[in-house]
């Protein structure tokens, strides 16, 4: 089968196309035949070996996200049949529950290989259906930056009708956010660094939108917005830089998600306003197969697709790459196979 993976050394230059023997479901796992990928800013940051000691040794498959086939059952598989859409998810053993080290242990495309390969074994619950609405390359987007949307609004967050939420960017994560805080209702300010995609963020349903490049004070300007006593819940990705205005904009008990470092990942804010201001500080790492299988459910429902930027093929893997570097994108970057 063609793989793409980090091989020999951890750079992203050693990001590679190759061959490996096609694998074998065991006793308890499944065979996927994989139809598309998607990616996700993590996966700039994994050929430098981003995530520390605890990555599997290399050579290492690329990619948390994707969609395929249940094309070969290995014994003792109860729930699923060849034919079978599904997503692999991004932790392979954090089916339920509270976040513990050993479920956060198994990661794809980190602690283990990835999506970026023809086929995939993986464990009977290290996948779930894919929502039969979506199409392979919209499928593909949901493992990673779906999921923490919704653990950070939803399953932790319990945003409520007419919450208002502040959403950063307009990447991945971000336009997850603001579609599912419109589903439960809420009320979204959306900020980014171009006038031009916070007009189709708007065309999405964004009530209101700052640049945060023109302005600087977003924070305070968001809550002026939010009026009465500030935003309900923050979706940060940006950690050191974003944080000191997250904390402006927020309001008395609410709640920041703190999803990504993308400028900077020091904390260098005063902290007596989390403090006085009694704000909940939550961090969040993408979630388990039950938000999975709640937010599939839920986007199904009110037919909801992910916003889809850019489609390359299996084999331009590093222009996709490049091009997620570059930051024009707008929503998620799709693989095909
Ligand atoms: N904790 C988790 O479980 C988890 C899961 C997924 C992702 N993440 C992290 O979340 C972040 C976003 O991931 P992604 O895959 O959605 O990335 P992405 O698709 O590349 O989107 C990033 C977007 O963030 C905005 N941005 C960049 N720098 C910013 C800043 N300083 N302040 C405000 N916004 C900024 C940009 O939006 P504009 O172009 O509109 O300005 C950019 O398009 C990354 O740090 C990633 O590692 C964490």
């Amino acid at each position: 089968m063609r793989v793409f993976q980090v091989e020999n050394d951890w750079s992203m230059d050693n990001v590679r196309l190759t061959t490996r023997p096609d694998p074998v479901p065991g006793p308890g796992q499944v065979r996927v035949g994989m139809r598309a990928a998607a990616l996700n800013y993590r996966d700039l940051l994994v050929p430098r070996r981003g995530y520390g000691s605890r990555m599997k040794a290399l050579p290492l498959i690329m990619l948390s996200d994707g969609v395929g086939v249940v094309d070969r059952i290995g014994e003792g598989v109860k729930h699923l049949s060849v034919g079978d859409r599904v997503c692999p998810l991004f932790f392979q053993t954090w089916v339920d529950g509270p976040p513990t080290k050993p479920r956060l242990a198994q990661s794809l495309g980190s602690e283990v290989d990835g999506t970026m390969a023809d086929f995939m074994v993986l464990p009977e619950l290290g996948v779930a259906p894919a929502p039969a609405h979506l199409d392979a390359v919209e499928a593909a987007c949901l493992g990673t930056a779906a999921v923490t949307a919704w653990r950070a609004l939803v399953s932790e967050g319990g945003i409520e009708q007419d919450d208002t939420v502040l959403i950063q960017g307009t990447g991945g994560v971000s336009l997850f956010a603001l579609q599912f805080a419109k589903l439960r209702g809420a009320r979204t300010i959306v900020i980014s660094s171009s006038d031009e995609k916070l007009s189709r963020v708007r065309r999405l349903g964004a009530d209101e939108t700052i640049n945060y490049r023109k302005v600087p004070e977003w924070g305070r300007r968001a809550r002026e917005i939010a009026g009465a006593d500030g935003i309900d819940h923050v979706v940060d990705v940006g950690g050191q830089t974003t944080l000191p205005q997250s904390l402006r904009a927020i309001r008395v008990g609410g709640t920041i998600s703190l999803i990504g470092v993308l400028g900077g990942g020091a904390m260098d804010v005063p902290l007596g306003p989390v403090v006085t201001r009694h704000v909940r500080l939550q961090g969040i790492t993408v979630g388990c197969r039950a938000d999975f299988v709640q937010m599939a459910a839920a986007m199904a429902t009110h037919a909801l697709k992910p916003v889809i930027d850019r489609v390359f093929a299996f084999t331009e893997l590093r222009a996709a790459l490049d091009h997620l570097a570059g930051g024009s994108h707008f929503g998620k970057i799709g693989i095909t196979h």
